[in-house]
């Protein structure tokens, strides 16, 4: 076991890192309280029998699986749900599911009666490794996605490993997204990668690799949890992700983190902030989990929605953190017809 704790001016949170955490802990929250349940309909098909057993006569809450239901609909049916529970200022939201129940569940527990208590089950990697820690919560509202949040931090993170054996390949590939670009911004994550390239799909590695990845991320939450400096980095190929999420949405959130990774690095380098050996190094790693980097059509549009990234400063600048070196990352700033161009250069087809 592995216990990580982030206080902030807010919270102090605990983030348990232990396989079978979920039986083992979740219903200590319970404590006699009107409690409330979020998870999905994927992640209830599989589980929704240790649900019972873990959480009783709770009320579960299951929403329909997939990004397109992470909005402000699905936001409101839940809060009123939670209204009809009876749920007070005691009560506690346990999140169960992967980025978007944690993402959806903790900002209803945020509004709810101004904050109740939250606790997030992660059950992606993509979620332990980085959703469920670290307080951002949010909707999206039409195209732009993550529009309408707040910072609420979870009491508690219950990181359970064996909730992975059930993820098909393809979000664990997410998952992996998040780890190297945590890979990119810590040397010491980049080595231990790099000497395991040939275990990144090993589940018993995934969960070791976890627990230093939130360690990273605890530290710059606690460092900066608003996000005035320090903790944009957490963004790092963000700005391309969104806009080809936005655009195309023929991959998944964390799928586009390695294309948009690998995109900004090529302009790093092209902009002499990173030098072509690192980029081949990272770009190896990014290529070995996604295989090959797609192609796209018409990515002039696709720029637009950088365009509109809320990281954005200014409407005709793109900002982006961009890999920049061993540990190191840079911010860069590009007009935007010079960010577009780039991208039609790199990874039109
Ligand atoms: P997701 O929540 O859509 O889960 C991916 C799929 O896996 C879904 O179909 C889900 O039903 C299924 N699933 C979940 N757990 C499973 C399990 N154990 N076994 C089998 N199937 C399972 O997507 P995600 O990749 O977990 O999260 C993406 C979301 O997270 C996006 O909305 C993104 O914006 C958000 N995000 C938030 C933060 C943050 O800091 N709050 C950080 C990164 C991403
Ligand atoms: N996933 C980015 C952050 O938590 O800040």
């Amino acid at each position: 076991m592995k216990t990580i704790e982030i206080h902030t001016p807010t919270q102090n949170s605990v983030i348990t890192c232990e396989r079978g955490s979920f039986q083992k802990y979740a219903r200590d929250f319970l404590g006699g309280h009107q409690n409330f349940v979020l998870t999905d309909s994927n992640v209830h098909a599989i589980y929704g029998q240790e649900i019972a057993e873990v959480f009783g006569n709770t009320p579960v809450y299951i929403l329909p699986a997939g990004e397109e239901n992470k909005n402000q609909k699905n936001l409101f049916s839940i809060l009123q749900a939670m209204i009809d529970a009876g749920l007070h200022r005691n009560s506690y939201l346990f999140a169960l599911g992967g980025g978007v129940v944690g993402d959806i569940g903790g900002l209803a527990a945020a509004l709810y009666m101004r904050g109740i208590h939250c606790v997030q089950i992660p059950t992606t990697l993509l979620a332990q490794v980085d959703s469920s820690v670290g307080g951002k919560t949010a909707v999206d509202m039409g195209k732009v996605k993550n529009v309408v949040g707040a910072f609420y931090q979870p009491e508690a993170v219950l990181v359970d490993g064996s909730f992975l054996k059930t993820l098909p390949a393809r979000e664990i590939r997410c998952g992996l997204g998040e780890i190297i670009k945590y890979g990119a911004l810590n040397p010491s994550i980049l080595d231990n990668l790099l000497e395991n390239a040939d275990r990144l799909f090993d589940l018993d590695y995934l969960s070791e690799i976890t627990s230093d990845c939130i360690a990273h991320k605890a530290e710059v939450v606690r460092l900066d949890e608003r996000e005035q400096n320090l903790r944009k980095s957490l963004n790092m190929g963000h700005t391309t992700a969104h806009a080809l999420e936005l655009n195309y949405g023929d991959l998944s959130h964390g799928e586009f983190v390695l294309v948009g990774m690998y995109y900004e690095l090529k302009i790093a380098v092209a902009e002499g902030l990173a030098t072509a050996e690192y980029a081949d190094l990272l770009s190896g790693l990014i290529l070995r989990v996604l295989g090959e980097a797609p192609r796209y059509a018409g990515l002039e549009k696709a720029a637009e929605f950088a365009r509109l990234d809320k990281k954005n400063a200014a409407s005709d600048v793109v900002s982006m953190i961009v890999p920049a070196g061993y540990g190191v990352y840079a911010e860069l700033k590009l007009p935007f017809e010079k960010y577009r161009d780039y991208l039609v250069r790199f990874a039109g087809k």
